[in-house]
């Protein structure tokens, strides 16, 4: 099952492996670097079902780092379509992850001379450890131009060859924000009820649906459970959301939680050799997608590390696909090895060093890439 070909999120893929979203580092100004290209050459031909790109900057209304990749000027198209090109021409599927970041953004960067902001529903100060955010509360209309520039974004998407595209409605970022009752505390239409907080979310899926027609590929990622103290997404709130979705024509939703404030070990990225609780949203996956048979594609990511728990998870929920990001960084070939009878699990140990970084590598990788250049020298 796990290697038979397959349509996924109304995508055809060889396998059910997916490459989860994964922040490259790899942009020049925003724009695909032949670093990022390459990544992704390897990594369809090292077997993976599709992959999803990092988080790609949708509006010029937030700051960005330079080396994430950027979707928000027609002038991005022709550059993104080389990259998928090279997808394609090595077998690959590739999804591009749309993202309006909100006040979870890391090293944020203002180009000269732009007036850039860090907003969020109600301007609520964020605590990520010592560290403390803060931002503006969005007006209306600034959510409306967001809503609007998600929308060109999956257009722009479509214009490059990207076989669909992922918002992402998870890990704190804006639209989960907007979900969440802790930073979300809106008395207009965009606050209060499940139904409001969930209007931001469902508003970009329409205008992107609008954008790019009724068969084109739109998945979201979206959180089981925001995992915090207190007011924060539950996951019968999480479930109702999905079934929004699934009526308003999403083909597959990536099933996450947590965020940076999320309670110790509950967040997105977890080390789960310490916590010793691989697959860490499952049981969420696996009810979601029960329930929502044949309305939408459900699939799951955290802490999936053998093929033979993600066989098992096909055979036995209703879980459309399973998706990974650390283990492709240190063994981007891992799909291959797996199919070609491997039963070893990935050699990923989820410390999670890897993050953050620009040009994101393994740390053993690099370590032995060091090693190799020490020995040439
Ligand atoms: C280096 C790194 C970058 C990430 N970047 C993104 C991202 O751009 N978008 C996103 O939705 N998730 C991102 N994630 C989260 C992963 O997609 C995934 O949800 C999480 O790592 C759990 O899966 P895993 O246990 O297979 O690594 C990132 C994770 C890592 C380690
Ligand atoms: S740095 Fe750690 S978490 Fe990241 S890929 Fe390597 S082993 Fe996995």
């Amino acid at each position: 099952m796990l290697f038979d070909k397959s349509h996924i999120g109304g995508i055809d893929v060889k396998c059910r492996l997916v490459r989860s979203a994964t922040f490259e580092g790899m942009g020049d100004h925003g724009l695909p670097t032949e670093n990022l290209a390459s990544m992704y050459e390897t990594l369809a031909d090292g077997g993976v079902g599709l992959i999803i790109t990092g988080m790609m900057a949708t509006n010029k209304m937030e700051p960005y780092q330079h080396c994430q990749i950027r979707i928000d000027d027609d002038g991005c198209i022709a550059p993104l379509a080389k990259v998928v090109d090279r997808v394609h021409q090595h077998g690959g599927k590739i999804v591009a992850q749309l993202v309006v970041m909100g006040s979870a953004l890391l090293l944020p960067e203002i180009p000269e001379g732009e007036q850039r902001f860090i907003f969020s529903p109600s301007g609520v100060t964020e605590k990520v450890g010592k560290w403390t955010q803060e931002s503006q509360a969005l007006t209306q209309d600034q959510i409306h131009e967001l809503t609007a520039a998600a929308a060109r974004a999956a257009a722009r998407a479509k214009a490059a060859g990207f076989d669909g595209v992922q918002f992402h409605g998870a890990h704190g970022y804006l639209a989960s924000k907007f979900l969440s009752p802790h930073f979300n505390t809106r008395t207009d239409e965009y606050g209060g009820s499940l139904e409001n907080r969930a209007r931001f979310l469902l508003e970009c899926i329409a205008a992107m649906r609008q954008a790019v027609g009724a068969d084109y590929p739109i998945w979201v990622k979206l959180n089981c459970a925001d995992f915090m103290k207190d007011g924060s997404l539950t996951f019968d709130e999480s479930k109702q959301v999905m079934a929004w979705l699934a009526d308003a024509g999403v083909q597959a939703i990536e099933v996450s939680g947590g965020n940076t404030s999320s309670l110790p070990r509950k967040g997105p990225i977890r080390a789960i050799r310490r916590t010793k609780e691989p697959m860490y949203f499952k049981a969420y996956a696996a009810e979601a997608a029960a329930l929502l048979k044949g309305k939408v594609d459900i699939g799951v990511v955290g802490g999936f590390r053998s093929a033979g728990d993600i066989e098992d998870t096909l055979q036995t929920t209703d879980i459309a696909f399973v998706s990974m990001s650390r283990p492709y960084l240190r063994q981007p070939d891992l799909p291959n090895l797996w199919k070609n009878g491997s039963t070893e699990p990935a050699l990923c140990i989820s410390c999670s060093r890897c993050f953050g970084a620009e040009n994101v590598d393994c740390i053993f990788n690099k370590r032995e890439k060091e090693e190799r250049e020490k020995q040439d020298a």
